[in-house]
């Protein structure tokens, strides 16, 4: 059944672990999230980028869900739009039946420009009014995401900006994020501290001088009733690197945010975890593996079938690792 984001959250909160939001364009992924909750137990977000809406249609997407809710009918069910750029993307999902917006005011509608704090909280605000009065969730978002180790706010997937940005503007200020709670009335809050999106997030390992666990630490200490969301919290494991570079890719050695750091964040307040990088490398690398070893092969279903079951793998393991198996 369908549920929102701040029961689910809410149940997450109480029972102490974390819920793993995966990504989804289409139905492989969307069959090997259902299929990884049900072998585990586990309550399910979905989410859907304005990408991934423009990819697969908002039409074919809510049919696409309504079948999979159908199908796994005890599996609580939360669909959120992952980074809302304005009260329109959030306003269309909510009639599209999502559960849950998430409201990414910290950069401007444009989603390149950093946004002022000011922007934030009045947009966000206008969005809980808005989602609230239709019993839907919203997750808000303060500070910008990037790297502490170069400074650039999401440049390595090519849709970032490119100014650099001080150590201080990467890391939410635990101060404001008080404020922030309070001035919107967020279900749930996305906070900076050193992760970016995609797969170059580290060039090494990371410490404490490029992964801020701390400052989630701090801002649950001044919110301990806030429901904290970690953004650009792919693992990029090692085997999923190897496969794909086996088998005729060429992605240069990368470093994600260890599964251990996210434990750590979860014993303080995390409940939502964002997770898509990881998907897509389990899922290229399997179909990079059957195209090569089986060059005959031209049905789709032969490599859509390893790509789901590779899909399946990282997120029944995520589940399992962050502490929502069990609970659906
Ligand atoms: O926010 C990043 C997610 O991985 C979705 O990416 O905008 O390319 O669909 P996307
Ligand atoms: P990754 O790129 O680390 O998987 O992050 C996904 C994300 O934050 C989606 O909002
Ligand atoms: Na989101
Ligand atoms: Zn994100």
């Amino acid at each position: 059944a369908r549920i929102t984001l701040r029961q689910l959250l809410d149940h997450a909160a109480e029972h102490e672990y974390g819920l793993p939001a995966f990504n989804i364009n289409n139905m492989e992924q969307g069959l090997a999230i259902m299929e990884a909750a049900d072998a585990v137990d586990s309550p399910v977000i979905i989410q859907a980028s304005r990408g991934a809406r423009n990819y697969a249609n908002d039409i074919i997407l809510t049919r696409l869900i309504d079948g999979l809710v159908e199908l796994y009918p005890h599996i609580p069910v939360c669909m959120h739009q992952d980074h809302g750029n304005g009260p329109a993307t959030c306003a269309t999902a909510i009639q599209y039946g999502f559960t849950s917006v998430m409201m990414d005011g910290s950069l401007m509608e444009d989603a390149k420009t950093p946004a002022s704090y000011e922007y934030n909280v009045d947009v966000t605000r206008r969005v809980v009014e808005m989602a609230h009065a239709c019993g839907v969730s919203v997750e808000g978002e303060l500070g910008v995401l990037g790297s502490l180790e170069t400074g650039m706010g999401e440049a390595e997937d090519g849709h970032g900006f490119e100014g650099k940005l001080s150590h201080d503007e990467l890391l939410t200020d635990p101060d404001q994020a008080v404020d922030f709670v309070q001035a919107t009335g967020v279900d749930a809050l996305a906070i900076a501290m050193g992760t970016s999106h995609g797969a170059y997030k580290f060039t090494r390992k990371p410490d404490g001088d490029v992964l801020a666990m701390n400052v989630i630490e701090e801002i649950h200490r001044r919110l301990p009733n806030t429901h904290l969301v970690m953004h650009g919290s792919s693992s990029v494991p090692q085997d999923l690197q190897d496969i794909i570079n086996a088998y005729g890719g060429e992605m240069p050695q990368t470093w994600g945010v260890p599964v251990e750091e996210i434990q750590r964040g979860i014993k303080h307040g995390v409940r939502k975890i964002n997770v898509d990088t990881d998907n897509r490398m389990a899922i290229t690398g399997a179909i990079r593996k059957l195209l090569i070893e089986k060059p005959q092969e031209f049905d789709p279903r032969a490599y859509l079938k390893p790509a789901k079951e590779a899909m399946k793998k990282v997120c029944q393991a995520r589940f399992t690792e962050f502490g929502s198996a069990g609970h659906a």
